[in-house]
């Protein structure tokens, strides 16, 4: 028998932004559709709601200005990635939300962070980047490039494993992934190209896998402290999965930022200190 291990959460620094001006008026991937009815009110409680448990959770919630005319920058995960203080602002695959690496790079460089760098090729931050012990899980196939991947590589400084999405409902890899805690994932084999799931097999044997009606609730865009795992409500059996291996699942809702294609991880940019 194997015994579950002890589960512990460490405090953590998230950066947030309001959905003051969410909206779905364009589509860039399949779950936007722009003659769907948003309720923006809705967004909002929902996301109070995610930054409330986040701070009840004992983390240090940031939160950056909303911009109009930005109507996706609700998902701040996607403007950077923050390797031990350092910092690399993404580049945005599609035009509309390309203006959002400007705030990033603003809000870093005002809150002192050095240094902040600019990437060149197309990077969407943590959307893609999620970092496992020393190394950087990264996906690509839909929106970060391979090529993106040997930058951050070079600027961040860790080694960098290229996994390659392959159904387009999983675009980023956080919609795909989840790290746990330094050595545990979670994640959805049917989300990956062949090659990339063997690699996933061979690097976390032991890796809690999700079902696809729990990855398609967005399951796997996780917010994991090391032991509470924050996820969407309606991923059910990931919960009880998560609980079985001594993680405590902490549901939160979602619906509203689900119709433009994100859920909790999206929402929040982890700031990992310099020491
Ligand atoms: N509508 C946004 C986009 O397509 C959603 C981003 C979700 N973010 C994430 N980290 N998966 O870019």
């Amino acid at each position: 028998m194997t015994r579950t291990p002890a589960r512990t959460a460490s405090r953590r620094h998230y950066l947030l932004c309001p959905p003051t001006h969410f909206a779905v008026r364009y589509a860039i991937n399949p779950w936007m559709d722009p003659a769907r009815r948003v309720d923006r009110a809705v967004a909002m409680t929902q996301w109070s709601g995610l930054s409330r448990t986040l701070r009840d959770l004992g983390h240090t919630v940031h939160t950056m200005e909303p911009l109009a005319d930005l109507p996706d920058m609700v998902f701040a995960a996607n403007g950077a990635t923050v390797v031990d203080g350092d910092v690399l602002i993404a580049r945005f695959r599609h035009h509309q939300r390309a203006p959002e690496a400007r705030a990033h790079l603003r809000w870093f460089t005002g809150a002192g962070y050095h240094p902040v760098r600019r990437a060149g090729l197309p990077n969407e931050g943590e959307g893609d980047f999620l970092q496992a012990g020393g190394r950087i899980l990264a996906g690509t196939g839909f929106r970060t490039s391979a090529a993106a991947h040997r930058e951050a590589q070079q600027v961040l400084g860790r080694p960098v494993v290229t996994l390659t999405l392959s159904d387009p409902r999983f675009y980023h890899l956080d919609t795909a992934l989840a790290v746990l805690t330094e050595d545990q994932i979670m994640y959805y084999p049917g989300a990956f190209a062949p090659a990339s799931r063997q690699l996933l097999r061979t690097l976390f044997p032991d890796a809690i896998q999700a079902t696809e009606a729990d990855a398609a609730a967005f399951g796997l865009n996780a917010v994991s402290d090391g032991r509470h795992v924050v996820l969407p409500a309606a991923a059910r059996a990931l919960a009880v999965r998560l609980a079985a291996r001594g993680f405590e699942p902490v549901p939160v809702e979602l619906s509203e930022l689900h119709k433009a294609g994100g859920g909790p991880k999206c929402c929040v940019l982890e700031l990992r200190p310099g020491r």
